[in-house]
């Protein structure tokens, strides 16, 4: 079917096809294909216009994106935007419910209408393709497939567009840049005009109110996907590359990530995003049973404030006397494992600034006594989390990748924390290429099939894989607890978590450590550091907030055993869930205050995060998520008298309250605080 559209100009006649004045354009209406999501809200409309092939997003009849180009750049071969004719489509709907193993919800729903749209190039060669839209009522998902005359290609670009219709505002963290080619930077705010590249998830406030996320589902041998600004309001996707700057190699038939628009009325509405896990594959792993969510603790603090340290020496951190006392400590507070990093041989050049790490996988320090720390984990009912920091040494590590799995199974380690330090690959490929998105893949297999969890720090973004392989637990991808403890400004602003709930976690569970209660980092000189310097920008209150709002199934307890000897406030650690039935965003302003409450999987218990930026906050929170005529205890840990991050995080008040579903309670944060709370049955 061709598509004609009588026009005078783009953008203005194109969007006459694609909806903008549909009852004035009968003829032109006909060779536009729709899609609506089942509620009806979101819809797409797909056309050709002069050749090229063109879709549109709107919610309740207003456009969210405008007609956005659709193609590809190849190497060798011509570009995939023009000549194009619409030769057929089919349609389809889809309403399942599954339950994930583990989660911040325990069920989630798939419910869709699907359309599927044809294309064929006009002229020679003739290649064959089809892009396949879903529609689900929080948002819309897209996806090509490559067919007939691609055969091998190279390809040097995806094309596609997301011209916004508003000049939303944008949360962003710059993308692709030479450096840093990773995601740990600090969050910034612009209208979208204002835009270079960035990474998504990218999360956009249009004025009309709409909240918009645009990101990718099931990347599996591709590359990571940014966006670049590249004329007023439109943003279109630009690929990670290989050393030589290929985006991605591959042979048709050949399926891209979909590109996925979540949308809500309420940015409270945004979390949890479950719309990647709906565009993956259901899981590879049969019998999850072994796959369980923990807090845990680690040998790793203590590097990051230069108590200890990684490589050998007075203080090496990783012997086998101090991984038992971070394990007894583990043990006597229903922690499930502990990590230890600086375990293996390597560490002891400058790893980090010169990126020449050799490090092996399998060979300890002659301090660290692997099997039998392993069995005093195991002894313990505990798991000795392994680490695999490989600087993005990628082929070193994948050389040892089977032995070092093993190892780890043979000893009883079933969990690992990896880690990729550096920006390119020592080939020279991006952080997030389609040669580090198939490494990736493949440690996670590797993993799987030893009966391990994984933990990844400098990871790839997360594309809702924990549905096809829930042995990806968490992973790092943004400024975590480290740079409270090193890192550049002072440390993370107040803001930052009530930034990343909105935008990294859109994404996925994040490791982000929290727990610190040495907020001050008092322990290796005695004296405090000062404001300027690096150190949670948070009251203790807030840190254990964090534990409820920052969802993980792994969640740390971050901090040195001996800072939470005699500390009250550490019973909320030791009480707080990791794994979730039901999540109910209660308030929240990107960048200002976030309040979140969760029901602990399986359990009559729910636990409330609240946090603030540098601001003092005070809300009344209703209680109404609670089930009715059934009668609670509230335990309050709230920030105490005085309480401000700047000069006196410490103070906490510890509280019981009787509540029930009517209750209405009243949460007042300190400058850089938070509230967290454990709500339990009253008998
Ligand atoms: C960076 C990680 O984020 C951190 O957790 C780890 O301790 C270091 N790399 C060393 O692997
Ligand atoms: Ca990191």
């Amino acid at each position: 079917m061709q598509v004609r559209v009588r026009s005078l100009v783009r953008p203005l006649a194109l969007g006459v096809a694609l909806g903008l004045a549909l009852a004035a354009a009968p003829a032109a209406a006909q060779d536009t294909l729709r899609l609506a999501s089942p509620d009806g809200r979101n819809t797409v409309a797909v056309t050709v216009h002069q050749g090229g092939l063109y879709y549109a997003v709107q919610r309740d009849g207003q456009h969210v994106l405008l007609p956005s180009r659709l193609g590809f750049a190849f190497r060798g071969a011509d570009s995939l935007l023009a000549g194009l004719r619409i030769t057929g489509s089919a349609r389809g709907s889809k309403d399942e419910t599954w339950t994930q193993p583990w989660g911040e919800v325990a069920r989630v729903r798939d419910h869709h209408n699907e359309l599927r749209v044809d294309v064929a190039e006009d002229r020679a060669p003739g290649r064959r393709f089809a892009v396949v839209f879903r529609a689900f009522d929080d948002g819309v998902g897209f996806r090509y497939e490559l067919g007939d005359g691609f055969g091998a290609f190279v390809m040097d670009e995806e094309l596609t567009e997301f011209a916004l219709a508003d000049n939303a505002r944008a949360w962003w963290i710059p993308g692709n840049r030479p450096e840093p080619d990773r995601q740990e930077i600090l969050y910034s705010q612009s209208p979208v005009s204002r835009l270079d590249t960035v990474h998504t998830p990218l999360t956009l406030q249009m004025s009309n109110g709409t909240q918009v996320v645009i990101h990718e589902a099931n990347l599996v041998d591709y590359a990571g996907m940014y966006l670049a600004r590249t004329r007023d309001r439109t943003l279109r996707s630009t690929l990670a590359r290989w050393s030589d700057g290929v985006a991605v190699r591959g042979t048709a038939p050949f399926v891209t990530p979909w590109r996925t628009i979540q949308l809500a009325d309420r940015v409270e509405d945004l979390a949890p995003s479950l719309l990647t896990l709906k565009l993956n594959p259901p899981s590879r792993i049969q019998d999850t049973g072994w796959i369980r969510p923990m807090k845990y603790n680690g040998v790793w603090w203590g590097m990051h404030i230069n108590v200890e340290t990684w490589g050998q020496g007075p203080k090496h951190g990783a012997t086998t006397a101090n991984a038992k006392r971070y394990l007894d400590f583990a043990a006597a507070n229903g922690l499930g494992g502990t990590l230890v990093e600086g375990w293996n041989t390597g560490w002891d050049q400058d790893w980090f600034n010169t990126m020449k790490a050799n490090f092996s996988f399998t060979e300890s320090y002659p301090d660290f006594d692997l099997p039998a720390v392993a069995a005093y984990a195991r002894s313990k009912g505990l798991t000795l989390i392994g680490h695999h920091e490989t600087a993005t040494m990628i082929d070193p590590y994948e050389r040892q990748l089977d032995s070092a799995m093993a190892l780890y199974e043979r000893v009883g380690v079933t969990a690992v924390k990896t880690g990729y330090v550096g920006d390119k690959t020592e080939h020279g490929h991006a952080h997030q290429s389609q040669f580090m998105v198939r490494h990736h893949r493949r440690v996670i297999e590797t993993a799987a099939r030893r009966g391990i969890v994984v933990n990844v720090h400098e990871p790839i973004k997360d594309t809702g894989e924990r549905r096809t392989w829930p042995n990806i637990l968490s992973r790092e991808g943004a400024r975590g607890m480290e740079y409270n403890a090193w890192g550049g400004e002072g440390g993370n602003p107040p803001e930052h978590e009530t930034i990343l709930f909105f935008t990294r976690m859109l994404a996925g569970p994040m490791d982000f450590t929290p727990g610190i209660f040495d907020i001050l980092i008092q322990r290796p000189t005695g004296t405090p550091r000062r404001p300027e310097e690096a150190r949670p920008r948070t009251t203790l209150a807030k840190q254990l907030a964090l534990y409820v709002v920052l969802y993980s199934p792994l969640q740390m307890a971050a901090d040195l055993p001996e800072n939470y000897e005699g500390q009250p406030a550490f019973q909320f650690i030791r009480d707080v869930a990791v794994d979730w039935d039901t999540t109910v965003v209660i308030d929240g302003r990107i960048g200002d205050h976030v309040i979140v409450a969760r029901k602990q999987k399986g359990a009559d218990a729910w636990f409330l995060g609240a946090i603030t930026d540098e601001e003092a906050r005070t809300f009344d929170v209703p209680l109404g998520f609670l089930p009715a005529g059934r009668r609670y205890v509230a335990e309050i840990y709230a920030d105490g008298p005085g309480a401000d991050w700047r000069d006196n995080p410490l103070p906490v008040s510890i509280r019981q309250q009787a509540v029930d579903a009517g209750t209405t309670l009243r949460i007042e944060m300190a400058p850089g605080g938070g509230q967290a709370i454990r709500i339990r049955p009253a008998e």
